[in-house]
């Protein structure tokens, strides 16, 4: 029945974000009337969210009083740096587009809404914002494993690289550091303005186009990002755009892939096993591959060394030297 149901989850967790439910339990409300009043919202429907917010673990009852849990506390707080609400109100929207999905398994890609593949797709502007906060843990354990902050005057090439979100942080990091993101026009616009609201904009720089036609350049670069692209490309892509990475890197530079990794058995982890579903809903060839696709991919577009590092995300880091 917790499954067959699985939809209320996201409703009763997306509708506590619209309304920022989290964020007035934070600030110190312990009622569902003062989360009622607080939230603009009727008394009879701040009681069911709470009500629905207990039995999802996110809200506890603690001497008659409502409180965020820990996890709540940390990513769904309006403002905090893992900030996730953004994104819990936009799979509201995603919701209904599962009812394609027996439509889709038939016809083994979309049927009404092909979203990769679209050059331009206004999607990116809703996602990419939404999704920055997932990053920022990954980013940072990427900057220690590659020593970014001491690396000196590098430079850094993110394909994808959406809201900037890595480029931000490792600029933060690394005060002689670069970096050149490409992206879709207005994403790279929406980027700017992040990263300068970061403080480092003057040492960021954008590429407009398309990541399988753009020229990536040869050898400029020391550090690559190529991170939640893998999931929406098919193998013969990947091995493409993975190889004029390798191109885009000095010799000795690093690549660092992030996205949901498959174990080679294909027995989990349980989040990129059902986020393979999102890409068939969402892309042409697109999918959740195993660790021995990457390796397979990587040694074919020319690196030697791969090593994968769990990250406090679903997502896997993968650096390929
Ligand atoms: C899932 S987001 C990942 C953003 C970022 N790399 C991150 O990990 O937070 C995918 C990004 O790739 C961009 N993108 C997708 N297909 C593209 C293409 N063919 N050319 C250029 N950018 C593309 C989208 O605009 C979006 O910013």
């Amino acid at each position: 029945m917790r499954l067959i149901n699985g939809y209320w989850a996201t409703g009763i967790v997306g509708a506590a974000a619209t309304h920022a439910l989290f964020t007035h339990l934070e600030a110190g409300a312990t009622t569902a009337d003062e989360v009622a009043k607080l939230a603009e919202i009727s008394p009879r429907g701040a009681q069911t969210l709470l009500d629905g917010l207990v039995s999802l673990g996110l809200v506890e009852l603690r001497d008659g009083g409502y409180r965020n849990s820990p996890e709540a506390s940390a990513f769904l707080v309006r403002g905090r740096p893992a900030d996730l609400s953004a994104f819990a109100r936009l799979k509201l929207d995603h919701m209904g587009g599962m009812v394609d999905l027996p439509e889709v398994v038939r016809a083994g890609g979309p049927v009404a809404d092909p979203t990769t593949e679209v050059a331009d797709n206004p999607h990116w502007a809703e996602v990419v914002p939404a999704i920055a906060a997932q990053s920022v843990p990954v980013a940072e354990l990427a900057a220690e494993e590659l020593g970014l902050a001491k690396a000196g005057p590098v430079s850094i090439l993110d394909v994808g690289g959406g809201s900037g979100i890595y480029s931000a942080i490792w600029l933060g990091l690394n005060p002689e550091a670069r970096a050149t993101q490409l992206d879709w026009a207005p994403i790279n616009a929406l980027a700017r303005r992040l990263v300068a609201e970061r403080g480092v904009g003057d040492r960021f720089r954008c590429v407009d186009g398309d990541l399988h036609t753009t020229h990536f350049g040869t050898a400029v670069h020391d550090v690559a990002v190529y991170s939640h692209i893998a999931h929406q490309e098919g193998p013969e892509e990947n091995i493409a755009i993975l190889t004029r990475l390798r191109r885009a890197l000095r010799p000795g530079g690093t690549l660092v892939i992030c996205d949901y990794v498959v174990e080679d058995d294909r027995s989990g982890p349980p989040f990129p096993l059902v986020f393979a579903s999102e890409m068939l809903l969402k892309s042409g060839r697109g999918g959740t591959w195993r660790r021995a696709d990457y390796r397979a991919w990587l040694a074919e577009a020319g690196f030697d060394e791969v090593t994968f590092r769990p990250t406090p995300s679903p997502a896997t880091l993968v650096l390929a030297r």
